[in-house]
């Protein structure tokens, strides 16, 4: 009887130890999962062709350094300079225009033409020298940087 009851505890010590495992791999499969997922670049391509890319890409860094300028002119109170500075580099400029029609989507078309109208915003609320509704501007503009990488890649 006690041999029985050893063999039957071992027996349910073993099954819960098993459904524990599966339980554990269940969990490392869907880690495994979700990793993968985040990996995986789901935004839309542009398909940019190789010669578009680099080009693409300083205009991007530009932009960036545009944000930057802005602000710390902006800290040093030179609103007239920060507002040339969004208009030239922001704002809705032929070659900005003709670079985002350029691109072959009509939705980030779209986006970039509603992006640069902001920077031409930016720059006359700069004007303003009105420091909130400078950074308003500057926050609507951003935004815009934030949405198009959201849903775009090269
Ligand atoms: C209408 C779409 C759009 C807007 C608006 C936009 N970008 Fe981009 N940007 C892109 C795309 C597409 C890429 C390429 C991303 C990729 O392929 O992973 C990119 C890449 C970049 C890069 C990477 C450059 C490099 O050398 O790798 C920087 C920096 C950048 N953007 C800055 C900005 C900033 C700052 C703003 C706003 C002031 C902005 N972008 C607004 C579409 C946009």
């Amino acid at each position: 009887m006690k041999r029985i009851l050893i063999a039957i505890s071992a027996f349910i010590g073993l099954a819960g130890l098993n459904v524990s495992f599966a339980a554990n791999e269940q969990m490392q499969h869907q880690n495994h999962h979700q990793h993968a997922m985040s990996m995986m670049d789901t935004r839309t391509s542009l398909e940019l062709p190789e010669e578009m890319k680099q080009h693409q890409l300083s205009n991007m860094r530009e932009h960036l350094e545009a944000v930057n300028s802005v602000i710390s002119l902006m800290s040093e109170n030179k609103f007239e300079d920060a507002s040339k500075i969004a208009h030239s580099k922001l704002g809705s400029t032929p070659e900005m225009l003709k670079m985002c029609r350029m691109m072959g989507n009509e939705n980030f078309t779209t986006l970039g033409l509603a992006f640069h109208k902001s920077g031409d915003d930016l720059g006359n609320a700069l004007k303003t020298k009105d420091v909130n509704a400078s950074l308003r501007a500057l926050n609507k503009t951003m935004q815009y940087c934030v949405e198009c990488h959201a849903t775009y890649r090269q």
